[in-house]
């Protein structure tokens, strides 16, 4: 691919704010397209922004042929808008990646495929289904929607004993997967950025802690043995080859005391527990994405030391002027005017002094 001007990036929330900065700096324009882009963190400091549905096709061959490649900063967008930009250029992450990032039973038969441990899991679309699967997890598990899921939203515990008309009745869902609830010791993450010719760069592993099943602090390179994140790394560049990506792929995983590690979910967007590398990392997820929807190849990966990257949610934002007046605070606030909870604000990055 020769090198682009300008990227398209469809979403604008945070992800996508952060990477039209990271454009940026590399002298290349954005161009945001969203049904809520006006006013919005991406289109506040992107250089064009669109306001215009997902199934508008005037507006998205307008967008499409205005641009030299386009990314997608959520995994939800639909299935047609892709193939319609891939009409007019290249489409990041690619069709195979958001179709199966879309789906949790997609991703994690995807995954088992592969030859990667998940927990045990059970496709859920009837009362009766759901029955059948609890009988044979035989203990707690987790019930998740199979679309649409994030930040903890559209998920429930399900104890054992528990009764199934109940709970599929109530849960909204005829999309559903049953998870085994993982007693783990940590969670980790990867990131893998991928040029369109199929070469990879990985980022350092993240070690991270959820609230809420809402991430809150991340810890990086992870103190992890080197076994486990060449692992968990090759685990992450398996699924990116399968689904032939161009762009970045997070994957989240467990990690069980004994060491075993088991694929949660994945994101072919930037992702929040690497937020750390804007400081951290030679190069950021943001800039490495730019640079590789650009053709611009893979920058380097290497960490600078130790960080802890904590989100700052609408509750949290009164920290704000401690952390204004906190000295190695790197302090990034996403310009969201409704400071709600659990809506993700900002974030605050610090370096950890080695022990
Ligand atoms: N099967 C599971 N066992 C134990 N904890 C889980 C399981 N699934 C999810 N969780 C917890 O909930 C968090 C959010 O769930 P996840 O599947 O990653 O959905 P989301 O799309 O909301 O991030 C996870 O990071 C983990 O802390
Ligand atoms: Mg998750």
């Amino acid at each position: 691919m020769t090198t682009a001007r300008c990227i398209g990036i469809l979403g604008s929330g945070q992800l996508g704010r952060m990477l039209a900065i990271a454009a940026a700096q590399l002298g290349l324009d954005t161009h945001i397209y969203a049904p809520d882009a006006a006013a919005s963190p991406a289109a506040a400091v992107a250089s064009r922004w669109t306001e215009a549905a997902y199934d508008d096709l005037a507006a998205l061959n307008d967008f499409a042929a205005s641009v030299d490649v386009v990314t997608s900063e959520f995994e939800n967008v639909p299935a047609g808008v892709m193939e319609q930009i891939a009409v007019h250029c290249p489409a990041s992450p690619g069709e195979a990646a958001l179709r199966t990032a879309q789906h949790r039973v997609a991703e994690k038969t995807l995954a088992a495929r592969l030859g990667i441990g998940t927990p045990r899991f059970w496709p859920v679309t009837s009362a009766a289904g759901l029955r059948s699967a609890l009988a044979e997890l035989g203990g707690d598990g987790i019930l998740k929607t199979c679309r649409l899921g994030y930040d903890g939203k559209g998920q429930r515990r399900v104890a054992s004993g528990e009764d199934a008309s109940e709970i599929f009745g109530s849960f909204g869902s005829d999309d559903a997967i049953l998870e085994e609830k993982i007693d783990f010791a940590f969670e980790i993450s990867c990131l893998v950025a991928r040029t369109q010719d199929g070469r990879v760069a990985h980022f350092p592993v993240s070690q991270n802690s959820h609230e809420n099943g809402i991430l809150a602090r991340t810890v990086a390179p992870a103190n992890i043995p080197s076994s486990l994140a060449d692992q968990a790394r090759q685990a992450t560049a398996a699924i990116a080859d399968e689904l032939n990506l161009f762009g970045v792929l997070a994957v989240e995983f467990f990690v069980t005391s004994d060491g075993t590690l088991l694929f949660n979910e994945m994101a072919p967007r930037p992702h929040n527990s690497f937020h750390w590398t804007i400081e951290g990392c030679a190069s950021s997820q943001f800039i490495q994405l730019a640079r590789v929807l650009a053709g611009l190849g893979c920058g380097d990966t290497s960490a600078y030391g130790r960080w802890q990257m904590d989100n700052l949610l609408g509750q949290h934002m009164q920290q704000v002027p401690d952390l204004l007046a906190s000295d190695g605070v790197h302090l990034h606030l996403y310009g969201k005017p409704d400071a709600r909870t659990n809506r993700k604000m900002g974030h605050a990055t610090r370096q950890l002094s080695e022990s």
